[in-house]
């Protein structure tokens, strides 16, 4: 039997890496973001590729690669990848989920907590000599308790992020299409967004949520209101959402993802009432080895013939 050979597009621990080399050659490619083209070349005779979110697993890549078998996404989200295409050709694709579930809901409480006591706006202000001391009444927040924090989707991490709500006095409550346990309200996205003081996003990319944030979706929105997306960029319009915070419709955003990475919006830059952050949202040293490592489980499995650990099921 051939070797079977895998690619992996961004470099792992060596704990990982050499964990797939039980299972063939391992091809790691170092340089930052493997081009695409250079990918689907690659590809073409590759049994496995592991990816990142950055990697678009497009038609073209998936119908030039003869020998593919499986595509193990190091990320719970897949919109990177044409799952419906994967699947009409055998390929199993497989993702990262669980494993980023608390660090993720951590990371959106600290993003949070950050906009509403103005965390960064306040290093900007002592980096630049500007704190002239303590007053009574200086960049005072917006209090989280006894307020109601909406959650836009409700899968794991918003349930997650939910779980944390009462540490900090807040009620919760979402929208999504299914029914939840607990003591949550579910309610349609326009009442949700026009009765939180803090509206978070947990959906995943697709042509439904694209823009799901738009100019009509922020005019509903409390002016005292604060945005959080650790979700995918594109879920918020980003020039609807500079607009918005530049008019004051709301209070405030907090971004760890962009439309457009690692681009951001320029109208965004200059507004001191939005935190932007790089993409950090599962970004331990604990979850993304475990990202790793499970991805790495997917691959081998599926090339010794034995089911994925989580594949994504479409
Ligand atoms: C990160 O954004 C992920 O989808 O895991």
């Amino acid at each position: 039997m051939a070797t079977n050979r895998i690619i992996v597009t961004r470099p792992l621990p060596a704990a990982t890496i050499a964990k797939l080399q039980q299972a063939g050659t391992v091809d790691v490619y170092t340089d930052g973001q493997m081009p695409h083209d250079l990918l689907r070349a690659r590809a073409a005779d590759a049994d496995a590729l592991v990816t990142v979110l950055t990697d678009e697993i497009d038609q073209a890549l998936l119908d030039a690669a003869a020998r593919l078998k499986v595509v193990a996404n190091v990320a719970v989200g897949y919109n990177n990848i044409d799952v419906r295409r994967a699947r009409a050709r055998g390929i199993v694709v497989t993702n990262t989920p669980d494993v980023l579930t608390e660090s993720v809901a951590d990371f959106t409480w600290a993003m949070i907590l950050a906009i509403t006591r103005r965390l960064a706006e306040g290093d900007r202000l002592i980096r630049r000599g500007g704190w002239q001391g303590w007053a009574l009444d200086f960049m005072l927040g917006a209090e989280l308790k006894g307020k109601q924090l909406g959650l836009v989707g409700f899968g794991r991490i918003a349930r997650a992020v939910a779980a944390r709500a009462p540490a900090f006095g807040m009620r919760v409550a979402y929208a999504d299409v299914r029914e939840a346990e607990g003591p949550y309200e579910r309610m349609p996205l326009d009442r949700l967004l026009s009765t939180s003081d803090v509206v978070s996003l947990h959906v995943p990319l697709t042509p439904e949520t694209r823009h799901l944030i738009d100019r009509t979706a922020l005019a509903r929105m409390k002016r005292s209101a604060y945005l959080v997306n650790t979700a995918r960029g594109p879920v918020v319009d980003e020039g609807a959402l500079a607009w918005a915070l530049r008019e004051r419709l709301i209070a405030g955003a907090a971004l760890d993802v962009f439309e457009h990475e690692p681009a951001v919006h320029p109208d965004l830059l200059p507004l001191e009432n939005v935190l932007l952050v790089p993409h950090l949202g599962s970004a331990t040293t604990e979850t993304r080895t475990a990202m790793a490592n499970l991805a790495a489980d997917n691959v081998i499995a599926v090339l010794s013939g034995r089911a994925p650990l989580t594949p994504v099921l479409e």
